[in-house]
């Protein structure tokens, strides 16, 4: 594998004016930027490694990453690379299944402090208790947890969902009751597009719990005909104006083949980013918040990680072997 051809700082400006951030993608951040570029695109050389990245991440990061997706996505690619290391450009929980899926290979996280106030909601011991006392009530009980929690919650858990497919692998189940947990919000949405008995946990996303219907009503009284993009952690009064509630990547398909002009999207702002970016042709509006944790990783950071070859996901077997179990029945399922 060779490096590709070096970007120039002016090339890299005048791909960023999309964006529409001339405070923030200046002349000598491009310049500066577009010289780390150029090292980590030859660092992966010499390491061996691909970067997997999130929608959420930053639009630099983008310029270095072998593949940019959703949860699911992710979770999928990481199994199917052929080089040995992998820097995974996205939150702590999403490079632990990178490394669930993908034992023998070195993950790297740029940064331990990108973690997800979701992932942080949910105790596997508390889990484990509210559990065994529902299955006293409902003998049938299944234990489903959406990707955005730890290994050690995954490991006590009958099945793993994401946002893109967490309906249709709920539905699958042969239980009618269903423990859900962390995202109350995602629980809602499943509840609402399924028969079966959903009991939630209370947990949720600090950056989408924060969206209220009048961010979007605010938009809608200027542009009645905009499509509203909703992810479905967001609060339920929310998902209600949603045109269509999709994942992150579910988002970026819609926009593309759908043939409306004007989108509102409605989730973290990184996802607005992208679609500035990558249609530049259509009109996206933002009722985003930023996630700070997905923020923390940046080009020195990640430049840092190969350079150095940290930060390294370890798990232990045990816990990593249940994990897995868990996120191949959602493979199978989906
Ligand atoms: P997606 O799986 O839709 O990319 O969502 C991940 C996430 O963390 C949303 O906050
Ligand atoms: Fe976690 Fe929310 Fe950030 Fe996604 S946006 S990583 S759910 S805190």
């Amino acid at each position: 594998m060779t490096a590709t051809a070096a970007l120039s700082g002016d090339e890299l400006k005048a791909k960023f004016e999309a964006l529409d951030m001339p405070a923030i993608y200046t002349e000598g951040e491009c310049d500066r930027m577009a010289a780390m570029i150029d090292e980590i695109r030859h660092l992966k050389v010499e390491r061996n490694a691909a970067i997997l990245a999130h929608n959420y991440q930053r639009p630099e990061i983008y310029e270095v990453a072998d593949f940019v997706g959703d949860s699911l996505e992710l979770a999928r690619r990481g199994v199917d690379l052929e080089q040995e290391v992998i820097v995974f450009c996205g939150v702590h929980f999403m490079a632990e299944s990178a490394k669930i899926l993908a034992p023998d290979k070195t993950v790297l996280l740029p940064d331990m402090r990108a973690g997800c106030s979701l992932a942080d909601s949910v105790d596997p011991d508390e889990l484990v208790e509210r559990r065994d006392e529902l299955k006293k009530l409902y003998p049938d009980l299944q234990v489903v947890a959406y990707v955005n929690t730890t290994a050690a919650v995954k490991a006590v858990v009958d099945v793993c969902v994401t946002s893109s497919n967490a309906v249709s692998v709920v539905e699958k189940l042969d239980s009618q009751h269903i423990l859900f947990v962390p995202d109350e919000h995602l629980a809602n949405y499943v509840q609402k597009e399924t028969s079966k008995t959903i009991i939630s946990w209370n947990g949720n996303c600090y950056v989408h719990h924060q969206i209220t219907p009048e961010n979007i009503l605010s938009v809608k009284r200027g542009l009645p005909n905009i499509k509203v993009l909703v992810h479905p952690e967001c609060r339920a009064d929310v998902v209600e104006l949603a045109d269509a509630v999709l994942s992150t990547s579910g988002m970026v398909r819609y926009a593309k083949e759908s043939e409306a002009q004007e989108f509102l999207v409605v989730t973290e702002c990184g996802l607005s980013d992208k679609l500035l970016l990558e249609v530049p042709e259509k009109k996206f509006y933002k009722a985003c918040k930023l996630c700070q944790f997905m923020k923390m990783i940046t080009l020195e950071s990640t430049l840092d990680s190969l350079r150095h070859m940290r930060f390294a996901i370890e798990l232990d077997e045990e816990v990593r072997a249940a994990a897995e179990r868990s996120l191949l029945r959602m493979f199978e399922l989906s």
